[in-house]
């Protein structure tokens, strides 16, 4: 983006407005808006008390060291342990209690308490001892969403060692990548993993990767679906045998603030991975603080969050966010609709889920299948309902409110990165007046603005870069191994300001509203628009499930609106139909943002991670040679949609 004038053009207008339920701020983690204030006339001070709250071995010397920007530190000369901060914390109190609800997809369920995690994790972390792992090692993990994999990552965690996640559904070459990047020496798999029905094969692709990772020296495989697998004598070892065979008692390493907990590398849409590195004080205090203050935990609550524990969201909201604070999660294995569209709903049935946090990809999907499945369960313990990922736009979110939550819960939509490792955007489900699309405001203790090309400041209602404008304890330290590319791509832009690389406006009551990455920006006949608000307006029509909207080169404007759009289950797309959404988007924003063509998809191509891939769509519609599609979740489609566009290039009018 480059030129004068607004950074991005913002032209929805905001609508419905809910305030908090009526009778919940007395009881809650947060129950009003003097916290705000409070933390922004003594951040520092707010992040030391939120770390408080946490076990530590040693009291931190300073709080925040900013004399080398931007390579902040926290809580130095502090020492802690994460695992024993997730588990041996609460056995006094709440050993009992049950750690992780885990429902497989074939339909095995198992609840793990406290205790029993902790002797789990004990013995496997003496296992890796025996393996070599300690005090700075570096430990990969590529496995489902079984409990060994919590297990793995907390048994690392004890023994100081780092990990890095790499997602089940990644193939053999990510993996090599990511371990050799990572310098991992042991990896840890399983058999196969089950998803949609099917077994992923994630030891054969271990041993293809291993073959190109001569650093690793260890395989350790658990069983999961009990088929046969190639063996390596020497190299491979069964999870579930060597934890057995191993000693319960592993005290839990004190570890500087500073050091590494673990890396996870971003899949992005386009570039190398970056290894995120998060440290352990200040990642462990961030993802804590914001897992009780946003879903206001209580006691009682039974949480799910519906991510995979491979991305950032599981990370800090499956793993260590939900541990450290002694809380009961759902864990479940498997895809949404296995064996049928009723999954998700039945096990939110079965546990009693009263917070459930999914992803806007997902919120849409269930719309798209329809209202019929939600109904029929027993959901009315819901009572906090969050979506991370990507903006929402407001008709899923209503969708989402009245039929997850029974037109009463209140939906945070939570924005962060896996670079933030917490969440940094969001409403306080007590405290705030929620907008159907708007994320509400930073966190307490978290500083954001949105500025224009030249780093100041746009006026209300404007759009542009969202940036944090002071450090925070669960921020990114670095890229691993790549200073340089850390600076240059977070902090060269604005000096002195972090860089999201997302579109934001704020409005006149001070609310943040998302518009996407910047590099999905369009420019249609000199004005910057962002794809979400066009896709919003298109979803909001009651034949649309999901839209996905991108620039392509025109003569005349510059760039055109193409839009790609999924039905409902159950609605036929004509021209006739075609018309009418076009339309629609002209009277909800302007004529302005009226797609030049539309075409109906069955589906969207969409990263691993569930995010709609723009830029596959972007070559499709100028009919160019597709760019890279290692990170596609659904490469079909992308050929699919080609022909259609092809077909069907041109409607404007
Ligand atoms: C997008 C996921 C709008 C955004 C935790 C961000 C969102 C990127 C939201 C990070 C939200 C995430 N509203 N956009 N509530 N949450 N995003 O690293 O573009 O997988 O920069 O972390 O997702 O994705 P990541």
């Amino acid at each position: 983006m480059t030129g004068n004038g607004p950074a991005i053009d913002a032209l929805q207008q905001e609508g419905v407005t809910y305030p908090p339920p009526p009778g919940m701020a007395p009881y809650a983690v947060i129950g009003s808006a003097a916290a705000y204030a409070r933390a922004e006339a003594d951040p520092i001070g707010w992040w030391e008390e939120q770390a408080h709250r946490l076990q530590w071995d040693s009291p931190w010397d300073v709080a925040l060291d900013d004399s080398t920007p931007p390579f902040y530190r926290w809580f130095t000369g502090g020492t802690l342990n994460a695992a024993a901060n997730c588990l041996d914390r609460h056995l006094p109190e709440r050993g009992d209690r049950v750690a992780f609800h885990w429902e497989g997809e074939p339909g095995d369920r198992m609840s793990i308490t406290y205790r029993e995690l902790h002797e789990r994790v004990c013995r496997f972390a003496n296992a890796l001892k025996d393996l070599g792992v300690e005090r700075g090692g570096r430990v990969a993990i590529y496995m489902g969403m079984i409990l060994e994999l919590p297990i793995a990552m907390l048994a690392c965690a004890r023994l100081g060692a780092a990990h890095t996640v790499v997602f089940g559904g990644f193939s053999a070459e990510a993996l090599r990548d990511r371990m050799e990047d990572f310098g991992a020496t042991v990896l840890i798999t399983q058999d196969h993993s089950f998803r949609a029905g099917k077994k992923v094969p994630l030891k054969a692709n271990s041993d293809d990767a291993l073959a190109q990772a001569p650093g690793v020296r260890h395989c350790v495989v658990a069983r999961r679906s009990e088929e046969p697998v190639d063996w390596t004598e020497g190299r491979d070892l069964w999870f579930q045998d060597i934890e057995d065979a191993a000693d319960p008692d592993c005290p839990a390493e004190p570890m500087d603030s500073e050091q590494m907990l673990y890396a996870l590398y971003t899949s992005g849409t386009t570039g190398k991975p970056k290894g995120i590195v998060h440290t352990t004080g200040g990642y462990l205090t961030g993802a804590s603080s914001t897992h009780r203050t946003v879903f206001d935990l209580r006691d009682d609550d039974i949480y799910w969050c519906a991510a995979d524990i491979g991305w950032v969201t599981g990370h800090s909201y499956i793993v260590y966010g939900p541990l450290a604070n002694g809380a009961t999660s759902v864990m479940y294995e498997g895809a949404p609709a296995f064996p049928s569209h009723n999954r998700i709903w039945e096990i939110a049935e079965r546990y009693r889920v009263s917070i459930l946090y999914t992803a806007p990809t997902a919120i849409r999907t269930y719309m798209k299948w329809g209202d019929t499945f939600p109904q029929v369960h027993d959901l009315s313990r819901i009572r906090i309902l969050g979506s991370v990922g990507e903006p929402i736009n407001p008709e899923a979110w209503e969708w989402y409110r009245d039929h997850i939550g029974g037109g009463t819960a209140p939906v945070v939509d939570t924005w962060w990165q896996t670079e933030t490792g917490s969440i940094m955007i969001s409403p306080l489900p007590a405290v705030s007046t929620l907008k159907p699309g708007s994320a509400s405001r930073p966190m307490p203790g978290i500083s954001a603005r949105v500025v224009g090309e030249d780093g100041q400041d746009v006026p209300r209602g404007q759009g542009g870069y969202l940036v944090i404008d002071k450090p925070w304890p669960s921020m990114l330290r670095t890229l691993l191994g790549d200073d340089d590319r850390y600076v240059e791509t977070y902090w060269s832009r604005f000096p002195g300001l972090y860089l999201a690389g997302d579109g934001c406006r704020i409005d006149d009551d001070g609310d943040f509203w998302l518009l996407g990455r910047i590099d999905d920006v369009m420019n249609v006949s000199g004005h910057r628009l962002s794809t979400i608000e066009v896709e919003s307006a298109l979803v909001d029509h009651p034949a649309v499930a999901e839209a996905a909207v991108v620039g392509r080169a025109d003569e005349v404007t510059g760039e055109a609106i193409a839009a790609f759009v999924t039905l409902r289950d159950g609605v036929a797309g004509d021209d006739a139909l075609i018309t009418e959404l076009r339309n629609h988007v002209a009277t909800q924003i302007g004529p302005i943002a009226k797609p030049a063509s539309i075409v109906l998809t069955a589906d969207l191509p969409k990263t691993r991670s569930g995010k709609i891939m723009r830029r596959l769509l972007r070559d499709v519609s100028e009919q160019r040679k597709l760019g890279d599609v290692t990170t596609l979740a659904n490469e079909e489609i992308v050929t699919e949609i080609a022909a259609l566009a092809v077909a069907n290039p041109h409607q404007e009018d």
